[in-house]
């Protein structure tokens, strides 16, 4: 007899050890908030400026600090005089540099724009090429080109100038090339005698997002919406700080005309050794009303981050004297104000003349990015009691620096405690390995505590900081493994995003990130899938989901969680399989009704180092049905999967 066993269990290793879970319907925990898996957007890796935002010309406006950067005279060796960057000494002035073009009758000169690493020109497309000018001495001609990557011209147009106006103005053509490149070029050509001031000299496709004149890039921000956020957090990150104050986010600097918007020095231009960047300059073309629009656009809650009167602590580390925080803390109630107030409010007035009267109903508001310590307490309470008085109903969002367990975390744990903040914001960078046998960070924490918003997190393949973590299979499965426990907690946790989100190919500073692209292409990463496996699948309340009584949480390394829709009527199980083992289990679901015979099962799986390229995405989710039998599902967990169950109750 005992022979028999033996011969039964070699020949069905699977079968034999198909172990149980079950899904208990009638236990419903947490509700999970609309808000739970949303987007950390910063302009870091060209996400904005050459990246989402759509303009193609680089430092449009001669306002970079050496201000022929990205651009070139022709002919290169050009008579002294033609060219003159004049600057404005006005202190109030947002726009300071012009260019001053002064030819003869028998010039022909131009200006040529690299754009950001070249210039992607689609065969057929309309663009608009828009230039801001006035005639100091009327006279001069100006014709426009756009050639491919080996210089030869693929479109070309004139343009008509008002030859009366003394002061500035605007003129828009629409240029068609009549062949694609990837890597183009834009040819301004000046000719005949006179003396003509231009400044802004821009570039836009016209199939932006939403088709919007001087708009997004149109396949990024779908892949934003793809991800049904709930909430986008923006502007930074880094950015929201600056590296000194100085170049810190205003955002009062980024609303109204573009001329208004007062061009900065990026945090990222000169922070990471290896990676400078010095032309890497935030032009704010993407500012506060166009992110809030954004968030509208794709569905998610605006979360807008600001700084608290501190630069950088890794950096400069500068900070704003208390008695000198008032006008930070009047951005902070302004900002609200132009997000939420009425039309004849000073600040919403100002939102509807700039195109959008309908408020944005903002309700979170982050105040400082990673900062920490004494300093950043003293003013956060200044911030917070200035907020909470005006707009109680606003959550504030509070950081705790660059988190995981160390003194700077645990010291701003505890007095945002104390205080009973809204939210808490906990930022990891971690290695795989960490997100997995992390994933039960939440069990414990206070269920009557602030709540928690996973601000930052991503696995990073090699280190920290380091230029050759990858975005591979392993890292976003580990990552699935981290969310379970996120979404098991979904009462203390209501909020978490992957970060960065963006970035160029030819153009980063860190690594991993979600969404890689260049001038022309964009791709989904494996954690972009993972992201979009557990957004798109949220459900409204967690069930437990256990084996033998115990949670699914690095139970023979397995990783589990399961929520119900409540709208949609659906049971939802996602399963993490970071191992190389192929494991048969059992879903039991004993309140299941006799109707639902069948489910769907989306996978995401390859190898751990698979990784998805601009040219193939090797890693993307395949959707099969699987059977549902007395109320059991018998579920084959291939190794380094992630899978999710879908079955309609
Ligand atoms: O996501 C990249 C950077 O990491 C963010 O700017 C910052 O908040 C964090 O240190």
């Amino acid at each position: 007899m005992l022979r028999i066993f033996f011969l039964l269990t070699a020949a069905l290793p699977i079968a034999l050890s198909a172990q149980n879970y079950s899904v208990n319907l009638n236990d419903v925990k947490a509700p999970i908030q609309p808000t739970m898996w949303g987007l950390f957007f910063e302009d870091i890796n060209r996400g904005a400026d050459g990246g989402m935002y759509a303009e193609l010309v680089k430092n449009r406006s001669f306002d970079f600090p050496k201000p022929m950067t990205g651009w070139e005279t022709w002919p290169k060796r050009v008579r002294d005089g033609v060219f003159i960057v004049t600057g404005d000494m006005n202190p109030d002035t947002k726009d300071p540099k012009w260019m001053t073009v002064t030819t003869r009758a028998t010039d022909t000169v131009g200006l040529i724009n690299e754009g950001f690493d070249g210039i992607y020109l689609k065969n057929g497309l309309n663009y608009t090429f828009t230039l801001q000018y006035r005639q100091i001495e009327p006279g001069i001609h100006v014709r426009v080109f756009l050639f491919n990557t080996s210089n030869r011209p693929i479109a070309s147009a004139s343009i008509t100038l008002n030859a009366s106006s003394k002061v500035w103005q605007e003129q828009q053509i629409t240029i068609i090339p009549g062949d694609s490149a990837s890597k183009g070029k834009l040819l301004v050509i000046f000719e005949g005698q006179g003396k003509l001031d231009v400044d802004r000299i821009s570039l836009f496709p016209t199939d932006t997002w939403q088709n919007r004149p001087g708009g997004l890039r149109n396949d990024l921000v779908q892949k934003l919406a793809d991800l049904k956020p709930g909430f986008l957090r923006f502007p930074g990150g880094c950015i929201v700080e600056g590296n000194q104050l100085v170049h810190r986010y205003q955002w009062k600097n980024t609303v109204g005309p573009l001329n208004q918007r007062l061009l900065v020095q990026s945090i990222w231009a000169d922070d990471v050794p290896n990676r400078q960047t010095p032309d890497y300059m935030e032009s704010f073309g993407l500012g506060f009303l166009e992110y809030f629009q954004l968030c509208e656009d794709i569905g998610a809650a605006p979360m807008p981050i600001i700084n608290c009167g501190m630069s950088c602590q890794f950096d400069a580390a500068e900070i704003v004297p208390l008695e000198q925080l008032q006008p930070f803390i009047q951005d902070a109630l302004d900002l609200i104000e132009f997000a939420n107030g009425d039309v004849n409010t000073t600040w919403g007035a100002k939102r509807a003349a700039y195109g959008h009267p309908a408020p944005f109903n903002m309700k979170i508001l982050g105040v400082g990015n990673e900062n920490w310590g004494p300093q950043y307490v003293e003013r956060l309470d200044l911030f917070t009691n200035a907020i909470k008085e005006k707009y109680p109903f606003i959550q504030i969002v509070n950081a705790t620096g660059y988190s995981r367990n160390i003194p700077v975390f645990t010291y701003m744990d505890s007095v945002l405690r104390k205080r009973n903040v809204d939210i808490i914001d906990e930022h990891f960078y971690d290695t795989p390995n960490w997100f997995m046998s992390n994933s039960n960070r939440y069990d414990n924490y206070d269920r009557k505590g602030p709540k928690i918003f996973v601000g930052e997190f991503a696995a990073q393949t090699d280190r920290i900081g380091s230029q050759k973590n990858v975005n591979n299979l392993i890292a976003a499965l580990s990552e699935a493994c981290f969310m379970t426990g996120l979404e098991r907690n979904a009462d203390v946790v209501t909020m978490a995003s992957y970060a960065p989100l963006f970035a160029h190919v030819d153009g980063w500073q860190w690594t991993p990130n979600l969404i890689w692209f260049d001038n022309a292409r964009s791709y989904n990463t494996p954690s972009y899938y993972v992201q979009q496996l557990f957004s798109v699948n949220k459900g409204t309340n967690v069930v437990s989901m256990t084996e033998n009584g115990k949670m699914i949480n690095n139970l023979d390394s397995i990783w589990a969680s399961a929520v119900i829709d409540k709208k949609t009527n659906e049971l939802i199980i996602k399963i993490v399989n970071p191992s190389s083992a192929d494991k048969q289990k059992t879903i039991e679901v004993p309140n299941l009704g006799k109707r639902s015979t069948a489910g769907i099962v989306t996978t995401l799986k390859g190898e751990p180092g698979d990784m998805n390229r601009l040219q193939k995405e090797p890693i993307v989710p395949a959707t099969r049905s699987v059977e549902v039998k007395n109320k059991k599902i018998t579920f084959d967990l291939e190794p380094w999967s992630f899978s999710i169950i879908k079955i309609r109750l």
